[in-house]
């Protein structure tokens, strides 16, 4: 059986992370998050004080791993081994996420790392350039995406169900300033490869999505 490359690309709080997951789950491919390792990326160099701009030599050096790597397990994040799962997913690190992504040499670093892991197939990767730049080749590209304010209206519920409070139009004001640095950088702007199947989430369920993408793979 061929095993496929899967590209979910699309903005913030479209859903992309929960579909891919599933339909990783579904077919029995494994799961990888890109956006992961540019978080990882900005964790050290807020830890460290380093501007974005500065951040390449810690892209190169990260060492990101996710544990475990096989199907249908939760996965966490580790770099250099300490588990870093929570820790890139605070407000701050969203923010410095979006400036090191801008970054080419970056980028740069972290397209090679993705490209190596994807390479066997039989994975879903989900980010912002996996159809466009890490995977031009893979067998099947979605676009996912949702009004800003259905995807403000769901990290809101994802950081208040961890027990966070911020005002719903702080996260809405935060996410469309994220949206606007991912498409307008020069490098890899966020947008959907000529060839994906773009999918409108609002007021779809995750379980239609993800039905409907393993038919595209099953079929
Ligand atoms: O998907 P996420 O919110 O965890 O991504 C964090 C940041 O990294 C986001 O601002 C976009 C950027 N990113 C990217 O530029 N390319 C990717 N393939 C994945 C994420």
């Amino acid at each position: 059986m061929q095993r496929w490359i899967v590209a979910i690309d699309g903005p913030a709080g479209a859903g992309k992370s929960t579909v891919a997951r599933l339909l990783a789950d579904r077919l029995g491919y494994v799961y990888l998050d890109s956006g992961a390792m540019y978080r990882c990326v900005a964790l050290l160099a807020l830890r460290s004080g380093t501007e974005p701009e500065e951040s390449t030599a810690l892209a190169e050096a990260a060492q990101i791993t996710f544990d475990p790597a096989g199907i249908g397990e939760p996965q966490r994040v580790l770099l250099g081994g300490e588990d870093v799962s929570q820790a890139i997913r605070t407000p701050e690190v969203s923010q410095m996420a979006s400036k090191v992504a801008a970054v080419p040499r970056v980028r740069k670093a972290l397209v090679k790392l993705q490209q190596a892991l994807g390479a066997q197939g039989g994975v879903v990767m989900e980010g912002r350039d996996i159809g466009t730049v890490v995977f031009p080749q893979a067998e099947l590209k979605i676009f996912l995406t949702a009004s800003p304010e259905e995807r403000a209206r769901r990290r809101h519920a994802e950081l208040e169900a961890r027990g966070e409070v911020f005002d719903y139009a702080r996260v809405l004001a935060e996410l469309k300033e994220r949206d606007e640095r991912d498409e307008t950088r020069e490098a890899s702007p966020l947008r959907a490869a000529p060839d994906a199947l773009t999918f409108l989430t609002d007021g779809r369920t995750i379980e239609q999505i993800v039905v409907e993408l393993a038919g595209k793979v099953e079929a």
